[in-house]
């Protein structure tokens, strides 16, 4: 069979066979990475491994009423923080990915969860492709986390550690990292998109059929240099993505995709020197270096999961040089700043149309929903004008293109988080029930009123 070039995208394993700046698939940039495809015959009969000769069940239709619900019980891993993003725990025979930068702590996270498991009577097993046994011991020993019933197999080939696992039986199986595991059968250097979604295929096939709990490490790089973690999305049951600043001790776990629960819980760690250790008090270690009285900085409680967070966002707001301003975004996206620098020209009269807009949320939690459109708006105005709000005051509330507010779900909740941490003021729709006794409320129809009642009503000479 002859030797074939290919042209796959590095982000969504789309394949082309002419090389092109941009992905017309997922529209990422310098993403297409050249790769020599030999087809082999596929591994059959007598050589196959021996967990892949399992013959396939007979099927037949099942009542819903009928069905088993025995199985797809989360399995609680001890890491508290985990835990509670999982939904309870890791599921057997669920394949989870965890994403992340290179040196955030992945594997210190996977180190400390393979420990905890087996602390509580698991069998598991790390397949270091990364590192050698005796860097994992050094690690393991600093951790605490040497324990009994917890092994390591310093290996890079995945048949040998499939062919381990069937030996050891784990009931716990962590590959770290995806990219640095190869099947030399598949005719594509290591890292590539076709190696890492062949051996994550066979990885997923074998924790289904031997229901154990598989981990898969896979780093995500700005430049695209390695395979991302988005082409292995669907293949997976459960998809985690964690995150921080380098410089920064504190690292979110957040899941994207759960297949048997909820998605949106956040894990919260801190980076120590004795490993990660679970945050149970994140409003209060994300504004723990809050300086008040800067202007463009609101604080808002924004609920993810179930467990509302107090995070501050900030802007800054520049006159720009450029023909077209920037427009920066860390911890939002993009678009709900765009929504909001639209709202504020055309509804509360403060242009930004010449300005350069940087807009951050603090210690790198990301979020999404609109309960943070409020304390935007807010925290741009102030920026522009250069008057700050008061240090006492949380922002919570949906911008409708209208410039109208809407409430949010579970304001009640986010404003006794507020009232705990001490803020004693709540800017809030009309429609938001009322904050706990200690805080006192600024309720407005719209951002322009908000604008107005808080103080930053020179915004309107902005124009
Ligand atoms: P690591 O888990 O190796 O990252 P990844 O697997 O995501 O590439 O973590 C690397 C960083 O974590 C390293 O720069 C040092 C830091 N670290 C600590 O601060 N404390 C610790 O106890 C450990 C084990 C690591
Ligand atoms: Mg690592």
């Amino acid at each position: 069979m002859r030797e074939r070039t290919v042209h796959r995208c590095s982000e969504c394993g789309s394949v082309h066979l002419r090389w092109g700046g941009k992905c017309s698939q997922c529209g990422a940039w310098n993403s297409l990475v050249e790769e020599r495809v030999v087809p082999t015959p596929r591994a059959s009969g007598s050589s196959a491994p021996s967990w892949a000769g399992l013959t396939e069940a007979v099927v037949e239709p099942i009542a819903l009423g009928d069905v088993s619900l025995d199985g797809g019980l989360p399995r609680a891993t001890g890491v508290a923080e985990l835990d509670r993003s999982l939904a309870g725990g890791l599921v057997p025979g669920s394949v989870t990915l965890v994403g992340g930068e290179p040196g955030i702590g992945k594997s210190t996270l996977l180190l400390q969860l393979a420990a905890a498991w087996a602390t509580r009577g698991g069998r598991a097993l790390i397949v270091a492709a990364e590192e050698s046994a005796e860097q994992v011991r050094r690690r393991a020993e600093r951790l605490g986390a040497a324990v009994d019933g917890l092994s390591i197999l310093p290996t890079s080939s995945l048949p040998a550690a499939l062919e381990a696992a069937e030996r050891f039986q784990p009931d716990l199986l962590i590959v770290d990292s995806i990219q640095a595991i190869a099947d030399p059968a598949v005719g594509a250097s290591g890292g590539s998109v076709s190696q890492v979604r062949e051996c994550a295929a066979q990885l997923v096939h074998y924790a289904k059929r031997r229901g154990v709990a598989t981990v898969l490490v896979g780093h995500v790089t700005k430049d695209g240099a390695l395979a991302g973690p988005r082409v292995l999305e669907h293949l997976v049951d459960t998809v985690c993505s964690f995150d921080g600043e380098r410089h920064h001790a504190l690292r979110i776990l957040t899941v994207t995709k759960h297949r048997f629960g909820p998605t949106g819980e956040l894990g919260v760690f801190e980076m120590t020197s004795g490993g990660l250790a679970g945050v149970e008090d994140p409003s209060k270690l994300l504004l723990g270096d809050r300086r008040p009285g800067i202007a463009g900085s609101v604080v808002v409680p924004v609920l993810e999961g179930r467990r509302p967070i107090l995070v501050e966002l900030q802007a800054l707001v520049a006159r720009s040089s450029l023909a077209t301003p920037r427009r920066s975004v860390q911890g939002i996206p993009a678009g709900r700043l765009s929504l909001a620098v639209a709202v504020l020209e055309q509804r509360v009269g403060c242009s930004l149309a010449t300005m350069d807009v940087f807009v951050s949320i603090v210690g790198g939690v990301k979020v999404s929903e609109p309960a943070i459109d409020l304390a935007l708006g807010l925290a741009l105005v102030s920026a522009a004008v250069g008057v700050p709000l008061g240090a006492d005051l949380v922002a919570c509330g949906e911008v409708g293109l209208g410039g109208e507010l809407r409430q949010v779900v579970h304001t009640d909740r986010r404003l006794a988080e507020a009232a705990r941490l001490g803020f004693t003021r709540a800017c809030l729709p009309v429609s938001a029930p009322d904050p706990p006794e200690s805080m006192s409320v600024v309720r407005t129809a719209s951002l322009a009123e908000a604008v107005l009642a808080l103080g930053l009503g020179s915004a309107r000479s902005q124009r």
